[in-house]
């Protein structure tokens, strides 16, 4: 894609949006669609086109056709290009047959002197998530590919799941099953800047590895950090934007519905 070499390239990130096929769908007694599209008005005022919209996952709740249609329809109205990977509630086959003829179809793009990886992490009928030989090659071609090439000088890889553990005592199984692999491979690139992902609900942003790790909030429910059991946060649904600057720095910022009390159950031991 075309792109002024040192302009910065401006990415929104919108992840675990839980959508049903049903309007009236609710996760935790909240509205995603309702939630979803408080976010959506979010990104209209605050960030004007962006280069590239990420869905990293957990776009369906329920796995279905009319909830990815939906998505994709609401996305569309932004005039952004959009690329998404599936999340743990996510038809993998389904959202890559959706995707056929859309800029979601790919599963890199390369904007000015950056490329965007996106990597499955989905594990059928599993809340955990793994990469899959396939999806360690691919990683690993890319990065590959990127260190010899003179057009790509950074990297940011967008996945669903955690590939750190989370902060609360019930998330440390729910993660990326094989972190080890994953980090290897990272580690061999020079270009690697960033790791963005969904998964746990809440607003990270941390250096492992020497590598930074981004995790952004749900446009629904939040997940609470640093406790035992399962437990939700009073914080309200966000995105993230970011802004890969040409020499490798990222600015971003989480930005969260304000005013509106989007009120989930709070009592809930589980979801
Ligand atoms: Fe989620």
């Amino acid at each position: 894609m075309a792109k002024d070499q040192h302009s910065p390239v401006r990415i929104v990130q919108i992840t675990d949006t839980h959508l049903y096929s049903e309007e009236s769908g609710t996760l935790l007694k909240m509205n995603t669609k309702h939630s979803f599209e408080q976010v959506l008005e979010l990104v209209r005022m605050h960030d004007s086109l962006p280069d590239l919209i990420l869905g990293t996952g957990d776009i369906a709740q329920d796995a279905s056709e009319p909830a990815y249609e939906y998505f994709k329809s609401s996305i569309g109205m932004l005039k952004a290009p959009f690329m998404w990977l599936p999340g743990n509630h996510d038809n993998a086959l389904l959202m890559r047959s959706l995707a056929e003829g859309t800029s979601a179809a790919h599963k890199h793009m390369q904007l000015g002197h950056w490329l965007i990886v996106m990597l499955d992490t989905s594990v059928d009928g599993q809340v955990h998530g793994a990469l899959s030989e396939d999806e360690l090659a691919f990683l690993s071609a890319q990065l590959e590919a990127s260190e010899f090439s003179d057009s790509v000088d950074h990297v940011l890889v967008s996945m669903h799941h955690n590939p750190v553990k989370g902060t609360a005592g019930w998330m440390k199984d729910i993660g990326l099953q094989n972190p080890r692999k994953f980090w290897e491979t990272a580690k061999t690139s020079s270009k690697l800047r960033a790791i963005v992902y969904g998964h746990i609900h809440q607003e990270l942003d941390f250096e492992f590895e020497g590598i930074r790790c981004l995790c952004t909030p749900s446009t629904c429910i939040q997940f609470k950090p640093g406790v035992v059991n399962f437990a939700l946060d009073k914080m309200n649904p966000g995105y993230r934007n970011l802004m890969l600057n040409s020499d490798g720095s990222i600015e971003t910022q989480v930005i969260r519905v304000a005013d509106e009390q989007l009120e989930p159950d709070f009592s809930s031991g589980g979801y």
